[in-house]
């Protein structure tokens, strides 16, 4: 069936880290999951006869409203059961994340609640939480493992992450093995590597449940020798290296993600220049997450501090449980300057470059041969899309090319919008 979204606002085509291609009204013609076609105002509609009923096209009056690319969350951790929200009295009275975790609470406590679920319950949470993300524009999900720590439990996660991948109007989901996310109780560093790769990462690859690694490498979590041996192996297999350095401490994370040639290495608060500097010569991405430090009351650093590419993205776990990218984006964009044409390229086009699709399709830009994923602003303008944190900016969300209304109490794959303009 063939849709052409007409009468609409801003239209950003693609938002890159220097510039916004905008177009002031255009209609797109979409058909199959697949942006078919971008046009002036009017040309797609007498080009397709499309008022002449007989011609089967859906009309989709916008009433003004701006459309923007469906958003890319690069770095999440989706799937886990438990409530840690506790923990903030602890933080106030001055205990740290380590401190916290010392202490029974952090990860292993989230690894305990996780363990005791059931497969069934973990889906239905974590479905819930990916609609939860396409209410706030996301389309696309980059979701970890690394709950569980035993192999049952992870490859268990992986396969909940995979129920979601393409199911219905949820995002696409791209899945990434963190089994080195904490040493479980009972096990030495040593013990952990030795069981992740003699035993887990050999069951993820014969399942083929992860396109990519992630390790937790920070002193007093992975250091760089074991976090090495691990990533190193699973390149060898052809998964995609992804990390989480430097967050509490310059461990050397950033030299360690760009001499393996990470795709992206996240968090980056403590990484020090000359661990920039590399990141940026071995085309590392680097992933500013800024809701964890908020939610930790820890300075944030400015993202023009990567030297080359980043992107923004939620880090949803249980201790910033948030999906929001209009939110993360807002905290860069209203506390560190930010551009909001900055913060969208960083969770579009250059999010894309991080991250792949199972279905093999192109993302990140409104263009034609792309998904049609995409999001309806309430305003005409898009510079709205980080402007209205503890909010969703937008009245739907158009996934795979089924339009799912937010706020309107509509059923999804309706056509009707409310007139914003009083016409
Ligand atoms: O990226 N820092 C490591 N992992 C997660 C948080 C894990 C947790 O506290 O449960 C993160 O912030
Ligand atoms: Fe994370």
């Amino acid at each position: 069936m063939q849709t052409i979204l007409h009468t609409t606002g801003d239209v950003v085509l693609r938002a890159t880290p220097t510039d916004v291609e905008c177009m002031k009204g255009a209609d797109l013609l979409l058909a199959d999951g697949i942006v078919q076609g971008i046009e002036e105002p009017g040309v797609l509609i007498s080009e397709w006869d499309a008022t002449d009923a007989s011609k089967n096209i859906t009309l989709v009056n916008v009433h003004g409203r701006a459309v923007i690319p469906g958003l890319i969350d690069a770095h999440t951790h989706l799937v886990w059961d438990g409530d840690r929200s506790d923990e903030v009295a602890l933080r106030n009275a001055g205990m740290s994340y380590q401190d916290i975790a010392n202490h029974g609470g952090g990860i292993q406590r989230t690894v305990h609640a996780t363990r005791s679920a059931s497969e069934e319950r973990l889906a239905a949470i974590a479905m819930q939480r990916a609609s939860v993300a396409v209410r706030h524009g996301t389309t696309h999900i980059e979701a970890k493992s690394g709950y569980g720590l035993d192999t049952e439990t992870e490859l268990k996660l992986l396969r909940v992450g995979a129920s979601i991948d393409g199911a219905g109007t949820l995002p696409s989901v791209q899945h990434t093995w963190l089994g080195a996310h904490a040493i479980p109780h009972g096990f030495t560093e040593r013990d952990t590597i030795d069981m992740l790769l003699d035993e887990q990462l050999p069951a993820v690859l014969a399942q083929g449940l992860a396109t990519a690694t992630d390790v937790f490498c920070e002193p007093g979590w992975f250091g760089i020798e074991a976090s090495e041996e691990l990533l190193r192996a699973s390149k060898n297999e052809g998964l995609e290296i992804r990390m989480h350095v430097d967050e509490f401490q310059d461990g050397g994370g950033a030299e360690l993600a760009a001499s393996l040639g990470a795709v992206t290495a996240d968090h980056a608060l403590k990484s020090n220049d000359e661990g920039m500097n590399a990141m940026a010569e071995a085309g590392v991405n680097v992933g500013w997450l800024p809701g964890t430090p908020h939610m930790m009351g820890i300075d944030l650093r400015d993202p023009s501090e990567a030297r080359g590419a980043w992107t923004i993205a939620s880090d949803f776990n249980p201790n910033c449980p948030s999906l929001s990218l209009p939110f993360a984006a807002s905290l860069l964009v209203h506390k560190c300057g930010l551009g909001p044409g900055e913060a969208l390229a960083a969770v579009t086009t250059s999010a894309a470059q991080t991250t792949t699709r199972s279905d093999g399709l192109r993302q990140g830009s409104i263009e034609v041969g792309a998904v049609a994923d995409l999001n309806i602003l309430r305003s005409g303008s898009w510079i709205g899309w980080c402007n209205s944190p503890g909010h969703s900016p937008f009245e739907a969300t158009m996934v795979r090319g089924t339009m799912v209304h937010h706020e309107n109490g509509l059923t999804p794959s309706s056509n009707v919008f409310p007139n914003i303009r009083g016409e």
